[in-house]
């Protein structure tokens, strides 16, 4: 069992530069089924996520080679239409090639990817807007199956800008016969990224980055190689952490105006903020003052960093509300910040954090990827020794996260400790 150890209190100061967006790269690897040939991309980020989908990809008949931050997808003319369940569970992700599939081969059976520890997370929108499109689907033995002979265009109101409800959408919609036009449509940098691939792959999609998507079928599209745009998250994860510690840390690889608002709370925590084109650097010379955060679709704070927030609120100079907006799930973390002496209630889906000057350092669990990065990150704000475990959910969205923490100067270390036998084991229940 792999563990991050963090001998704290520590500031984090120096440079980073963020690989490309899980986020984007999985959608990404999903678009190459639109089309029959090789696909490059690159700034893919090196994570079991990648290799899963990699996974999920030559299922369905592609062949794929990693090679560092370069993924190649030759795609044949004719793939296999079925995702099973033993790939589909490890990736929630891969839900997104129903779509592709639908529209390619008229024939789609995905296994049903389930929850999350994070929270329920509904297929419904993008049931419902594939079958506005024509297509006949029905739920079996925890398969999702769509069947179309050719999908149609049509307008789709979302009830909520899902982000994969618009990509599974948007990416049906590009080979489908007519126009499409989804309403209330996700804006994330993600969606850009997409459309941006899709357009290049000769796709007619208009409105990209705002609310309505106008997408004008095509008959075909060519393979091409694209480049995945910076992780946001990652970026904000630094950012966070340099006003956290009181530190002073520049990134690079994303440009600034992804994290707006994230950007502008740290200013109003105290923060100093310089922006370049692409990347920011943030100071925290002083203990940060409370601030209210909501986290909303983009371009609202990202729920992604809602443990980020929960952490600077932590130990900053007096109260803050944080609300979670998006997932229902998000707040499981806080029993393990509270392990690390943060003071925090929660009502429904608010959280009031009542900060203090140091957090004390606690053996901790990540629950989910972003948790065990905000946790690691509370553990350098905490006297003494923070250890946290299950960082297998932190491999998954943040490569190298002990190497870069190292070279912004953070005591954090890795350990392989051994599993120890449980003595309660062999008791019977009852
Ligand atoms: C979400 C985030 C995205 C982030 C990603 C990875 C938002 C809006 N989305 O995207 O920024 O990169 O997680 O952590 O912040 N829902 C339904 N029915 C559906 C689809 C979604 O009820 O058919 C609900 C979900 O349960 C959830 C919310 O809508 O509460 C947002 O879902 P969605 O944006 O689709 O989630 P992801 O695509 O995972």
């Amino acid at each position: 069992m792999d563990v991050i150890r963090v001998n704290g209190p520590a500031r984090l100061a120096g440079e980073v530069t963020v690989v490309g967006a899980k986020n984007s790269a999985l959608k990404l690897m999903a678009a190459a089924l639109l089309a029959s040939g090789r696909t490059e991309l690159t700034n893919v980020p090196q994570i079991t996520d990648v290799m899963i989908m990699a996974e999920v990809l030559r299922r369905l008949g592609c062949d794929v080679e990693i090679s560092g931050d370069r993924v190649v997808i030759d795609t044949p003319v004719e793939l296999s239409g079925h995702a099973d369940y033993d790939l589909v569970r490890r990736l929630r992700a891969s839900i997104n090639v129903l779509g592709p599939l639908l529209t390619r081969r008229g024939y789609a059976k995905v296994a049903h990817p389930g929850g999350d520890v994070i929270g329920t997370r509904g297929l419904d929108m993008h049931v419902a807007g594939l079958a506005r499109m024509g297509a006949r689907i029905t739920g079996e033995h925890g398969y999702v199956i769509a069947e179309a002979e050719r999908l149609h265009g049509t307008t789709i109101w979302l009830d909520f800008p899902s982000v994969g409800a618009t990509e599974n959408i948007l990416m049906a919609a590009v080979r489908a016969k007519g126009t499409t036009v989804i309403d209330n449509a996700a804006r994330e940098p993600e969606v850009v990224d997409i459309c941006a691939m899709l357009t290049a792959m000769g796709a007619k999609i208009e409105g990209a980055g705002t609310s309505t998507l106008t997408i004008h079928g095509v008959d075909e599209l060519r393979p091409v190689s694209h480049r995945t745009i910076g992780d946001r998250i990652i970026a904000g994860t630094w950012a966070f952490g340099a006003a956290m510690t009181g530190g002073d840390v520049t990134v690079h690889g994303v440009p600034a105006g992804y994290l707006d608002v994230a950007l502008d709370k740290l200013t109003t925590a105290g923060a100093q903020v310089d922006r370049f084109s692409d990347g920011f650097r943030v100071r925290m010379s002083q203990r940060p003052r409370a601030v209210d955060m909501v986290t909303l679709p983009y371009p609202g704070l990202a729920t992604d960093l809602l443990p980020m927030a929960i952490g600077l609120a932590s130990v900053a100079d007096g109260v803050s509300l944080i609300t979670e907006n998006v997932f229902d799930g998000r707040f499981m973390f806080i029993n393990e910040m509270s392990r690390l002496g943060a003071d925090i209630r929660t009502d429904g889906h608010h959280a009031v954090v009542r900060g203090r000057e140091r957090l004390s350092g606690a053996p901790v669990r990540a629950t989910d990827i972003r948790a065990g990065a905000g946790l690691v990150l509370a553990g350098l704000c905490a006297d003494g020794v923070t250890e946290v475990t299950d960082v297998a959910h932190i491999d998954r969205g943040y490569p190298d996260f002990v190497a870069q923490l190292r070279s912004l100067g953070a005591p954090v270390e890795r350990l392989t400790v051994p599993d120890e036998p449980d003595p309660f084991a062999r008791l019977s229940p009852g």
